[in-house]
């Protein structure tokens, strides 16, 4: 199985205890790997041994003791820097299995599953692993448990071609131990016989006479097999042993008795068994016996021989002289499952049914052979499947039984009345929601309550709320944050900022800070400063400007420090000098730079090939000089760096970070369970738990009840709860993309972001623009609230999503008259009022090009297409909030949009599909419009295809077909 250099490379890295290097070839090499052990080694002292190309067997032996049913990793040689798997044995008692896993030669994990293996059963146990035919590329692994063989494997993949690790980073672990277990011994061998090897484990004793020493593993391996056939051999040879005894005795008295008989020429003895009915009566002739005077056992072959007679051998089942035959007694050799009884017939045996709770096929035959092959196997019955309990209870599978628990959460009663929903969605009796919420049944019986688009409130009340930021209009009767009256009844501010606390919000507070200065006329708007000084002359009183004597009206801070970036030397704060530090916006202690280019990896958008000037032209945050645009799943993510490069996955989660993502990795946590296929599917798809505990029984592993993904947010409030990289919504780091780079028509947008990130405002009349977050996602819900704040001016604005670069995007956008753009190169484009979505797939990228096709209500070539506009044509109102809900699903292609206006749904895209980018990130987009508020924002991962997506291809495909 393993490589030999590869072996060589791993067992070179150990931290070894000692072995003396000498003696003869076939003498076993053994170190102690018990971290117990007093002495230790130098790993450099093993490599002469294990480079030595004679090397050709290697083995691992243990012993230890696990308590019933429990779960453990034996061992395991793991990276100590990223926890690569290089070697584990893992005991999985509940399943009577043992999994071995080892690293391949192509870096992926190689799974070797035994199973019916009692190893977990609170007894001692010894294991041998021998790995062969080290020199021959496809190796041979067998498994020897309390001295027997029990498993072996051929042609397994090669392994190790050579880990890129540094010798000194592979670590040794053991099991956890519990009270009652224990590891007694854990060794690995090289070279010697396997006999040698097993007498370490005390097995074959009866052989103490050492064998030659061939050093070649076939023949001690044909050795081992013959011990084990004799020592089954021996017993049978007993058996027989015991019959001739009897035999002999009855002979005997059969002499003793037949004085008279005469001289005695020949006579078959007949055994006086009560198992063996007896021969018939021999016939008083004494001339020598013939076949005809049946002297055979019953149902053998009788051949008529010169001198009488010569009997077949004994029916199957039999054992004995073909004149004789007495049963065997097939029970001996344990055919029945553990516990059950075994019936030794004659000839043959029986097991009696599997054991309550347990299933199985009846087991009866005949002879040593079928009863070794044809063992019973009862298999557990899944009580809680076929519902033992009642219903919503909790039922608990065990080996043989089952258990009933309380009911599930959201029921009440108990395993006699029944459990009984206390709080239910489809019976209005039961709906605790209010006639304005929506009510949601969660996975666990659970039942939520949300207020509608247009209300807000704990669910349970819900108060008309006029700009759609979730706060109500008037204060509510109930105590959550939500059931407070709007600080902002007409503009929205899910926020609810209110910097000088006089109950009216600071958006819509004419003088936010209470100091008697108008806002538009005061310099810091947020922070009470009467004198209005400033020293600097930029845009912010020195009351509010975080850089005193510096002119920086960006205010940027990078890392939040109060300084703004202006006038600090270490703008991202990680200790080092923006002028040493070879990423000054992004903190890089480490300040590793492979490529040599001067950036540091942190922050190199091609941290593998030198490109100083960071040039990224496609704002996709690939550099130029790395970007190759060659995408062949359309995902947003080259083939080159993509990990999956041809399974549509734009959120690239990768939860093992095994460089596979896992849209397209069998086990996405790499805990030997497969996500789908048996042993699967993994309970916990994400969290390694390789024993799969579940005491409740819901197909949800313990480890993941509650926080699928293990995050730390429950999944309840986790926008992805299947991604512990995405939690909640949070545009506060956001990359700005200028549309019209070149263009001096107006001025850049400047964006503004509160509320924890969930809320942006725009506050110039400016050229078109994005903010577009940093999380990439699949299928995706996005949902907002869009109010422009301002009764001057009438163009665009609206959000984008599937953003994967510049010239790659799709955008939803709105204008509130009909307009032709003032610029009349490179074509006339002319605007129309109605809600558009469009697909961006520009040729040129940013530029007048795409900035004219924007503005354009129609398709351009090899810029934008309209895939949908409202029939309506109306444009947005002033100082009105409008709710969208976007639906993506970039797998198919399926685009669903809806606008709501207060409650009223007012229009909706209907099923549109579109391919053009499958999946990407999500923003807000502007163009000559200012005071745009985007508040109440929401994402969430969701990859559900909805339904009408179903009916929307029925449809198509009835059209087409009739
Ligand atoms: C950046 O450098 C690359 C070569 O490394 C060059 O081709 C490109 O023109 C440069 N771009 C800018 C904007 O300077
Ligand atoms: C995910 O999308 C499906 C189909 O559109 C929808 O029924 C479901 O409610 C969504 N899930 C969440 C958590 O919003």
């Amino acid at each position: 199985m393993l490589a030999p250099r590869g072996a060589a490379v791993l067992l070179l890295h150990l931290v070894l205890q000692p072995w003396l290097a000498a003696g003869a070839q076939a003498t076993p090499q053994v170190f102690d790997l018990l971290p117990s052990s007093s002495q230790r080694l130098n790993p450099g002292a093993l490599l002469p041994v294990l480079t030595d190309p004679a090397l050709n067997d290697l083995y691992v032996i243990s012993t230890f003791k696990l308590q019933t049913k429990s779960s453990a990793t034996i061992f395991g040689l793991y990276s100590s820097t990223d926890n690569t798997k290089y070697f584990e044995f893992t005991v999985m008692g509940r399943l009577n299995k043992a999994i071995l896993r080892y690293l391949k030669n192509d870096g992926k994990v190689h799974l070797v599953v035994f199973n019916n293996l009692q190893l977990a059963d609170g007894r001692r146990h010894r294991i041998l692993l021998r790995l062969s035919n080290l020199q021959r590329g496809a190796g041979s692994l067998e498994l020897y448990l309390d001295c027997i063989q029990v498993d072996s494997i051929h042609s397994l993949p090669r392994a190790f071609a050579g880990p890129s690790q540094k010798p000194e980073t592979i670590e040794l672990r053991t099991f956890q131990r519990k009270p009652q277990d224990f590891l007694e011994e854990l060794k690995l061998v090289v070279r010697g016989s396997l006999f040698q090897v097993a007498s370490l484990q005390d097995c074959f004793l009866q052989q103490s006479e050492p064998l030659p020493a061939t050093g070649t593993g076939d023949f001690n391996r044909q050795f081992l097999g013959q011990m084990t056939q004799l020592n089954q051999l021996l017993g049978e040879v007993k058996d027989l042993l015991r019959q001739q005894v009897k035999e002999t005795s009855f002979l005997r008295n059969t002499i003793a008795e037949c004085q008279a008989c005469g001289p005695l020429k020949f006579q078959s003895p007949t055994p006086s068994s009560t198992v063996v009915p007896p021969a018939p009566p021999a016939p008083p002739t004494r001339p020598p016996r013939r076949c005809d005077s049946n002297p055979c056992f019953r149902g053998v072959q009788c051949t008529d021989s010169r001198d009488g007679f010569q009997c077949g051998p004994c029916p199957e089942g039999y054992t004995g002289n073909g004149i004789t035959c007495i049963d065997v007694d097939e029970c001996k050799y344990h055919p029945c499952y553990p516990g059950v009884r075994c019936i030794n017939l004659s000839p043959g045996f029986r097991c009696d049914a599997c054991p309550v709770g347990f299933t199985g096929p009846m087991v009866q035959g005949v002879g040593i052979s079928f009863a070794k092959s044809n063992k019973q196997v009862c298999t557990d019955i899944d009580e809680c499947r076929n519902g033992a309990c009642v219903p919503n209870s909790i039922c608990v599978n065990t080996l043989g039984s089952y258990r009933c628990g309380p009911c599930k959460p959201g029921y009440t009663g108990d395993q006699i009345r029944g459990c009984k929903a206390e709080r239910n969605c489809r019976n209005p009796e039961l709906n605790p929601c209010s006639v304005n919420a929506q009510c949601i049944e969660e996975r666990q019986g659970d039942v939520t309550c949300v207020c509608g688009v247009g209300w807000a409130g704990d669910g349970y009340i819900c108060g008309k709320d006029v700009d759609i930021d979730s706060y109500p209009d008037e204060e509510l009767p109930c105590s959550a944050r939500n059931c407070k009256k709007d600080n902002c009844k007409y503009v929205p501010n899910s926020g609810q900022e209110d910097a000088d606390r006089d109950g009216i919000g600071d958006a819509c507070d004419e003088d936010a800070d209470g100091d008697g200065i108008l806002n538009e006329q005061d310099n810091c708007v947020l922070i009470h400063n009467v004198d209005q000084r400033n020293s600097d002359k930029d845009i912010f009183g020195d009351a509010c400007d975080n850089c005193l004597s510096v002119l920086n009206n960006d205010q940027k801070d990078t890392d939040g420090d109060g300084r703004g970036d202006a006038c600090d030397d270490d703008m991202d704060g990680d200790g080092i000098k923006n002028i040493l530090d070879n990423c000054p916006k992004f903190p890089n202690r480490d300040q590793r730079d492979k490529d040599g280019d001067g950036v540091g990896d942190a922050c190199d958008s091609c941290p593998d090939v030198s490109n100083p000037n960071q040039s990224d032209v496609d704002n996709d945050l690939v550099g130029d000089s790395c970007d190759t645009n060659q995408d062949s799943d359309g995902d947003g993510h080259q083939d080159s760096t993509d990990n999956c490069p041809t399974v549509i996955n734009s959120a690239q989660l990768d939860t093992d970070k095994d460089g596979i993502g896992d849209e397209c990795d069998d086990d996405d946590d790499n805990d030997g369970i497969p996500d789908l296929v048996p042993p699967g599917p993994d309970n916990c798809r994400l969290v390694p738990n390789p024993a799969q505990e579940d005491s409740n029984s819901d197909g949800v592993g313990d480890i993941c009840e509650s926080d699928f993904d293990q995050d730390q947010v429950i999944d309840r409030i986790d926008v992805c709860p299947e991604n512990a990289e995405v939690t909640l919504t949070d545009f506060r780091a956001y990359q700005t993309v200028v549309l019209d780079p070149e263009g001096d028509a107006q001025i850049d947008p400047n964006w503004v972001v509160l509320n924890q990130g969930m809320e942006i405002v725009q506050t110039m009349n400016s050229d078109p623009g994005l903010a577009v977050g940093y999380t990439a996602f699949n299928g995706v819900d996005f949902e907002g609230t869009f109010h422009v704040n301002t009764q001057t001016d009438d163009d665009y604005a609206g959000f984008i999503f599937g953003y994967q670069d510049s010239s790659s995007f799709y955008v939803v956008m709105w204008k509130q008259t009909e307009q032709t753009y003032w610029q009349a190169t490179p074509f006339r484009a002319v605007a129309e009022p109605g809600i558009q979505l469009k697909a961006v797939k520009s040729k040129t990228g940013p530029g007048e090009h795409l900035r004219n096709s924007l503005w354009h209500t129609g398709d351009t070539s090899d810029q934008v297409r309209l895939l949908w506009k409202d029939s309506r044509n109306v444009g947005w109102k002033d100082k009105v909030s409008y709710r969208w809900f976007l639906q993506h699903r970039p797998q198919v292609g399926y685009i669903r949009v809806r606008f709501y206006e207060g409650s009223e749904l007012v229009a909706d895209s209907g099923v549109t599909i579109d391919t053009t980018m499958r999946g990407g990130r999500l923003g807000v987009f502007c163009f000559s419009q200012e005071n745009i508020i985007w508040s109440n924002l929401k994402y969430r991962c969701n990859d559900t295809i909805p339904e009408d997506f179903q009916e929307f291809q029925t449809q198509n495909f009835d059209r087409f077909d009739n």
